[in-house]
């Protein structure tokens, strides 16, 4: 077999710099396919060394053209695919979001099915499923009636679909995953990055407010990318979708892991607010039948983890809270 080489889009993002970060400690040959903005989420989470193994392809997902050299350029093996807008931006402009989340997907699909790359991995999101309201008591299901309430869970609804469609007419298979809440260093933008705010004003010593209540899951964005890589990995027939589950938990437990990792913020991190238009708890039962065992830290050791971060990037300039806290 030929050498794995990985292109991630989305990789100047959240999950995709932890993405990184673990197939650079491999010794994997590893390419991002982003827009090009800011590195400040790999300098975070990369150290130098690892940051100069990875090759870095400034691109534009929505442009067909472009992707199709990007993937060529990377000699990739295997494809993670992350690039999208979030909730928030999707509102603001929901043609743009339309073209980055749904077009991008499908030019990825087209471009691995032209390039001969028989599988590839793709966020999804919880955001696809209607409201904690729309359904019964207990966990989802990974086939749970979906009614998104978001032009982004629409746009993630869809990508489910084209992936489905790949599959039946191209015979490219795929695994798409639903993360509900990540967590961790890098999560500075979207509806749920509230809890990774407070952690770093936490770690800041600043006071902090989650506009948000209620149960949900979180994922940590360590594990979040070490699943990625483990379904890239891990090609099987047909076009799946799997929820993630993560720890579940309200925000007053998110606070207390909070004020554990530093309880200096006792009392200074609050939240008030309706609680997201997701339903509250996702079964993982599918993901683990498919994959077997798949990554998971427990979230007061995922907070932990995070706050010590934080700490030492504020310590050592490397980070400015202002980015996360505005
Ligand atoms: N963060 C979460 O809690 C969460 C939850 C569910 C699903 N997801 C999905 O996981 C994936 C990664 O999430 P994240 O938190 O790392 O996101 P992020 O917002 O941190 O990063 C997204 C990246 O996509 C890039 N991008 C945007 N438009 C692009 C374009 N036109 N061309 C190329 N790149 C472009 C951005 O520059 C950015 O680096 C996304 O698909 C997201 O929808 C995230």
């Amino acid at each position: 077999m030929s050498e794995e080489r990985f292109l991630v889009t989305g990789a100047l993002g959240c999950i995709g710099a932890w993405v990184v970060r673990n197939l650079a400690r491999e010794g994997v040959p590893t390419t991002i396919f982003d827009l090009g903005g800011s590195a400040h989420r790999l300098r975070l989470v990369l150290d130098d060394a690892e940051l100069e193994r990875v090759q870095i392809i400034k691109g534009d997902i929505t442009d067909m053209a472009a992707v199709e050299a990007g993937l060529a350029e990377s000699g990739a093996t295997r494809i993670i695919h992350l690039a999208a807008l979030q909730v928030p931006f999707c509102k603001a402009d929901p043609s743009l979001g339309a073209r980055v989340n749904v077009v991008g997907t499908v030019n990825l699909f087209e471009a691995a099915k032209r390039a001969g790359i028989g599988h590839l991995v793709y966020a999804s999101s919880v955001a696809v499923y209607g409201r904690s309201e729309d359904y019964g008591e207990g966990s989802l299901g990974d086939d749970a009636a979906q009614s998104p309430r978001t032009h982004y869970g629409v746009y993630k609804q869809a990508n489910e679909g084209t992936a489905r469609v790949y599959w039946l007419d191209e015979g490219v298979s795929s695994i798409g995953l639903r993360p509900y809440t990540i967590y961790g260093p890098g999560r500075d933008q979207g509806l749920t990055s509230g809890p990774t705010r407070a952690m770093v004003a936490a770690a800041a010593g600043r006071p902090y407010h989650i506009p948000f209540s209620g149960r949900q899951g979180l994922q940590y964005a360590d594990d979040t990318a070490r699943l990625f890589i483990q379904a890239a990995r891990t090609p099987r027939a047909g076009a799946p979708v799997f929820n993630l589950r993560g720890s579940v938990v309200a925000m007053g437990e998110i606070v207390a892991a909070i004020e554990a990792a530093a309880p200096a913020a006792r009392g200074q991190i609050t939240f008030a607010g309706p609680p997201l238009p997701f339903p509250e708890e996702l079964d993982d039962a599918g993901l683990r039948a498919a994959l077997g065992e798949v990554p998971f830290t427990p979230l007061v050791e995922g907070v932990a983890q995070s706050v010590e971060r934080f700490r030492q990037a504020i310590a050592a300039g490397r980070m400015d809270p202002a980015g996360y806290l505005g």
